[in-house]
């Protein structure tokens, strides 16, 4: 090892990307290349009878295809073959494809667009995931006796929470080009996280030999789970397009069209009922999640289960039952985003926790500290927890940094004060009379956890291969299928290698990502990449630098180029076989849900003007424990920006869907936050190796997603004494909180010493 675990080895992507450089989808010269668009459905659910073309256009001008001109399957392969690439008779969804034209021109392409008709026969659409029958995936977990728990406890505490919709707004919208080759097979460059995804689809729609596709990633503006599972769906129309054109197709959509027909994350409503000791022990969790999966099954069934198996929060319970649904309606399909269902169970499982400290009157934080996993503790899945658990770290942290209880001391006396002044001017709890403070500041902390890689047997089943490769020209570099979007893998990986093999990072360079030459070592997704991929990388190197250094009789860094000119290129493969004692049992949603879990803390500060409802998050401490850092600087920039997109779940990005279509499908109506709203952010990285990864990584990149928005929402509480169950908590539910309070406190006495 040369020590460079833990150092903040500059971005590789960063100079081309700052200079203008680096080559998206879009900037992609592609000779002779047409424009492809996609006509959709204005309906969310209906009969296709028939598809119109209008006579008056010159049809010879463009290309048409429809389903009937699909040469393979017409699915988009994932895990169910529910999803077709193209509509052939039933439209479940508003702005689902449905025709693809393509032309030489962008005029062109939308002049043959409009020139499409639809004729349809509306149906019944389900629009709401309560009113919803139908399910994509069912999940009970259970561990111990819920009823002989719920007799044990001394209180009972019930609560409902409500999410929507949330955008992921990558910096690039999706985008994709197809080029056929004269073999028959199609090569497809574009904006993705997983390029094997993308190919196995590619083989099933078009009907052709794997060997005849090719992936090949475009620089990435942004994935976030956006990007893992709706290329498919565009590298399937746009090579559609292009075998019929005979020549290549380019599409992009612009922020509409990708707002209005690609996946979110998933709406969601959870249940909590939960029975307590007057001690303060959990003694039953009843928790039920219900998620609107959309018209497709795309991701849901993994994305549900990771909700569920997060839905208890990090807390000790010998009597658990989780009951999880993703139902189906008729809105477009919801899919990953960074924290795979997580997030939303963990929003509900931590409110709902600062609610029982408040009906037991006792501190949060203090309440937490005591029913927090520690080593040793096990899970709803009766999964024991070996190693690396420090919920009781992040949360200490968290305290510490942002002086926590001397910041609740001073937001209770603030709220004192107005209930006096409140009580003396005979107003409400806002304290809405003259001369009195209109914005309330409040401090909310929440705490949570994060399994990292996939569910389950899900890594093992997946058994990722990577690479790393001496050139013969002295060059070394790492083969995985492993996508930089933004988060840092093209230059975290190659840094594994070179730390393993003691040379300077700039001496090993990630493979591009091209199938043509990349091991498939899984998606990018599921904060996997760092560990188990990284642990891969970490494996070969350690076999490579252990073969040339046998042939050498010295070390690597002396002797590798010699090597490669006098014995040529090395290559070593290394295959993922499990980790240690890891079992699960999927149908019974028993064992170790996941090899390692990370923890987070964060303490939000916000201040919510009690006229408007308006709440502005001015400062949020976050502390995450990730094992073993790799690289400092990136890993920060993985807490500032998950943090910042959970403040905006957790306060202004709402999508509103109106007849199944998304109300909020602009920019200039969808809002997030710009740096004018962005707290300043405090990212604290602790680390409790991973015992079983070579390098001690845990997962990361989801994390800070899952403890921001509970944080902001416990600040809001503290603020103003209102619990907003439902998120965004934009003004409008701020205040409807804020009422219900006054309105449950009317003829009561304020508060009794009042003069
Ligand atoms: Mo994902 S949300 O890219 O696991």
């Amino acid at each position: 090892m040369s020590g460079l675990i833990g150092t903040s080895v500059p971005r590789r992507d960063a100079l081309a990307k700052v200079t203008g450089a680096a080559r998206y989808a879009e900037d992609l010269v592609v000779e002779g290349a047409w424009f492809g668009l996609t006509v959709r459905s204005t309906e969310a659910r209906a009969r296709l009878l028939g598809i119109d073309r209008d006579p008056a256009f010159d049809w010879s001008r463009a290309v048409v295809v429809t389903a009937a001109d699909i040469p393979g399957e017409n699915v988009v392969h994932l895990i169910e073959d529910d999803q077709p690439a193209l509509v052939a008779d039933e439209i479940r969804h508003h702005a689902e494809a449905v025709v693809l034209v393509a032309a030489p021109d962008p005029a062109t392409a939308r002049a043959a667009r409009a020139a499409i008709r639809l004729r349809t026969e509306p149906l019944a659409p389900v629009l709401d995931l309560l009113a919803a029958e139908a399910a994509f995936a069912r999940y009970e977990i259970a561990k111990g006796d819920l009823g002989a728990g719920f007799a044990e406890a001394d209180l009972i505490v019930e609560g409902a929470y409500r999410v929507g919709h949330q955008e992921h707004v990558y910096i690039e919208p999706q985008a994709m080009v197809a080029v056929p080759e004269a073999d028959g097979g199609i090569t497809v460059t574009g904006s993705l996280q997983c390029p094997y995804y993308v190919h196995a689809a590619l083989a099933r729609a078009l009907a052709l030999d794997p060997a005849r596709v090719r992936v090949v990633q475009a620089e990435t503006g942004g994935g976030f789970g956006g990007k893992e599972e709706y290329p498919s769906m565009l590298a399937c129309h746009a090579a559609l397009l292009a075998r019929a054109a005979g020549r290549p197709v380019r599409m992009t959509y612009d922020r509409h069209e990708d707002i209005a027909a690609t996946t979110k994350r998933h709406p969601a409503v959870v249940r909590h009922r939960t029975g307590v000791t007057s001690d303060g022990r959990l003694v039953a969790q009843d928790i039920e999640v219900i998620m609107d999966a959309g018209a497709y099954a795309t991701l849901s069934p993994v994305v549900l289960s990771r909700g569920a198996l997060h839905a208890t929060g990090p807390y000790r319970c010998p009597n658990v039952r989780v009951r999880a649904r993703a139902v189906r309606t008729n809105t477009p399909p919801n899919g990953a985003f960074r924290g795979f269902g997580a997030p939303q169970t963990e929003l509900a499982a931590e409110v709902h926790l600062a609610r029982i400290a408040e009906a037991l009157e006792v501190p949060a934080a203090e309440l937490r500290r005591r029913l927090a996993y520690r080593e040793g503790d096990v899970t709803a899945t009766g999964q024991v927890l070996r190693h690396s658990v420090a919920a009781i770290d992040v949360l200490e942290r968290a305290e510490e940094a942002s002086d926590f209880v001397a910041e609740r001391a001073r937001t209770a006396r603030a709220r004192e004060s107005r209930l006096l002044d409140a009580a003396r001017a005979g107003t409400g709890s806002r304290g809405l009379h003259p001369g009195a403070e209109r914005i309330a500041s409040g401090v909310g902390l929440a705490l949570g956890w994060h399994g990292a890689g996939f569910t389950g047997s899900g890594e093992k089943a997946l058994a990722s291969r990577a690479a790393i490769e001496l050139a013969g020209d002295g060059r070394i570099r790492v083969l995985t299928a492993q996508t930089e979007i933004g988060q840092g893998a093209a230059t975290v990986l190659p840094q594994i290698a070179a730390d393993v093999l003691g040379v300077p990072a700039e001496s090993v360079e990630p493979a591009p990502l091209d199938t043509a030459l990349i091991p498939n070592s899984g998606p990018t997704v599921a904060s996997r990449t760092t560990m188990v991929v990284g642990g891969l990388v970490a494996d070969a190197a350690r076999d490579l630098r252990a073969q040339v250094e046998a042939r050498a009789g010295g070390p690597f860094v002396d002797n590798y180029r010699q090597d490669a000119l006098t014995h040529g290129p090395t290559r070593v493969d290394a295959r993922f076989e499990g980790y240690p004692g890891i079992e699960w049992d999927q149908e019974h949603y028993r064992g170790d849900a996941y090899p390692a879990y990370s923890w987070a803390a964060a303490v939000a500060f916000v201040d919510v003007d009690l006229d408007s409802g308006q709440v502005a998050v001015q400062r949020v401490v976050a502390v995450d424990e990730v094992g073993r850092v790799v690289n400092p600087l990136l890993a920060a920039g993985q807490v500032e920006g998950g943090t910042l997109q959970a403040v905006g779940y957790a306060t202004i990005e709402e999508m509103g869907v109106v007849d199944g279509r998304y109300r909020n499908d602009r920019l200039a109506t969808y809002l997030v936050p710009t740096a004018l709203d962005a707290p300043a952010i405090e990212a604290h990285l602790l680390e409790v190796p991973f015992p079983d990864a070579p390098h001690g990584a845990k997962g990361l990149g989801e994390l800070p997603m899952d403890v921001g928005a509970p944080a902001v929402i416990d600040a809001i509480h503290d603020a103003t004494g209102a619990w907003v169950t439902e998120l965004p908590a934009t003004p409008a539910r701020v205040l409807a909180a804020i009422r219900a309070l006054e309105e449950d406190r009317h003829g009561e006495p304020v508060d009794e010493g009042v003069p």
